[in-house]
């Protein structure tokens, strides 16, 4: 290892043990000025499905994707916005850029959504489940769901699920989930994962919600790994975007001078999308272009065996709702 290699990873794992500096603007700086980081080589022609593209994270990544050639579809829930953020994106390439309007909350959407995009013409190189939001007050979809756990979980999963069922997604496709660090406060529990009414909480709904993507996704790495397709999740750090704003206004206050930009957030999602085959490994927690930790607490902490058993029961559990409510649709 040269020496510069080795000042950038003890820098690395010094910021990741503060937390603040790994999470904010700091660490990205600092990472990726040390590591020499370049746009990942293996974007040009990639068909990139991207979630909650219309804002934020989802939107900058969208950008960067088209301005390296990939040909990118922007998922949204309103026309108006996609409309806008096509006009955006469209500054950066000279290809097509596609939209497809779609409410994840809403799981009949979602596998319209999914019914769309298997049948283009060519497979899906990157499906990013990016849409998200951390909602103050519950709020029930009128398929009975909680919102926050139908956009973050149940509608990824339909809609990855139906994509591998009907050769949707190409051969070394990657699946991304944009998570959060607000997940390392939950210890995953399935009997708790639907919030009720009564015991809801926006901060803990969106944890567990982010959790569970956490979960899933080490298990789609096991269950799909003949498939040649690859299962990653991403958190982004801490980034000034209107998701921030709303969902968490007094800690976007505190926090703003160390906030990064959303391309800097969005950074880590673009490279895995275009990272060459061999490096990214499936079934991790990426930040700033390295694997990290799924635990931080010991309170939430799943052993090996726990977290087989959690990824089975959560996938059954997942099929069995969006079944429930496909039908009674
Ligand atoms: N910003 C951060 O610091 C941070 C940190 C950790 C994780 N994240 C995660 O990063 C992702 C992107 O968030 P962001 O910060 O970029 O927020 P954002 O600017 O609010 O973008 C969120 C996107 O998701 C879309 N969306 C929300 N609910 C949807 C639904 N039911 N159907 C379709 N689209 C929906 C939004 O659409 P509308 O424009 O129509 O609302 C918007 O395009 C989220 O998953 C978030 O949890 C962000």
């Amino acid at each position: 290892m040269s020496a510069r290699a080795q000042v950038a990873h003890v820098v690395d794992e010094a910021l990741e043990a503060s937390v603040v500096g790994s999470f904010t603007r700091l660490g990205y700086v600092a990472r990726s000025r040390l590591e020499k980081w370049r746009d990942p080589a293996f974007v040009l022609g990639r068909r990139v499905v991207i979630t909650g593209a219309t804002s934020g994270l989802g939107l900058a990544a969208a950008a960067r994707l088209a301005r390296l050639g990939a040909h990118v579809h922007l998922v949204g829930r309103s026309e108006t916005k996609l409309t806008s953020a096509r006009a955006h994106v469209q500054l950066f390439t000279s290809g097509e850029v596609w939209t497809h309007r779609c409410d994840l909350s809403l799981l009949n959407d979602a596998r319209d959504l999914a019914r769309e995009l298997s049948a283009l013409s060519t497979p899906v190189d990157a499906l990013v489940h990016n849409a998200g939001a951390l909602l103050p007050a519950y709020t029930e979809t009128r398929e009975g769901l909680e919102t926050t756990l139908a956009t973050h979980l149940l509608s990824p999963y339909l809609l990855t699920e139906y994509l591998l069922a009907h050769g949707g997604l190409a051969a070394h496709a990657r699946v991304i989930t944009m998570t959060s660090g607000g997940m390392y406060t939950e210890r995953f529990d399935l009997a708790q994962l639907m919030m009720t009414v009564d015991a809801y909480r926006g901060t803990t709904a969106y944890a567990r919600a982010k959790r569970a993507q956490c979960v899933l996704t080490p298990y789609w790495q096991r269950a799909h790994a003949a498939s040649g397709v690859s299962f990653h999740l991403v958190h982004p750090g801490w980034a000034a975007t209107p998701g921030l704003t709303n969902g968490i206004p007094l800690f976007e206050r505190a926090v703003k001078p160390l906030l990064r930009t959303p391309d800097q957030g969005a950074d880590t999602l673009v490279w895995l999308v275009g990272a060459p085959t061999s490096e990214p490994t499936g079934g991790q927690l990426w930040l700033d272009r390295h694997p990290r930790r799924l635990y931080r607490l010991k309170k939430t902490h799943l052993s090996a065996p726990e977290e087989f058993q959690a990824g089975e029961q959560l996938a059954s559990w997942c099929d069995e709702r969006i079944a429930r409510a496909l039908n009674e649709a």
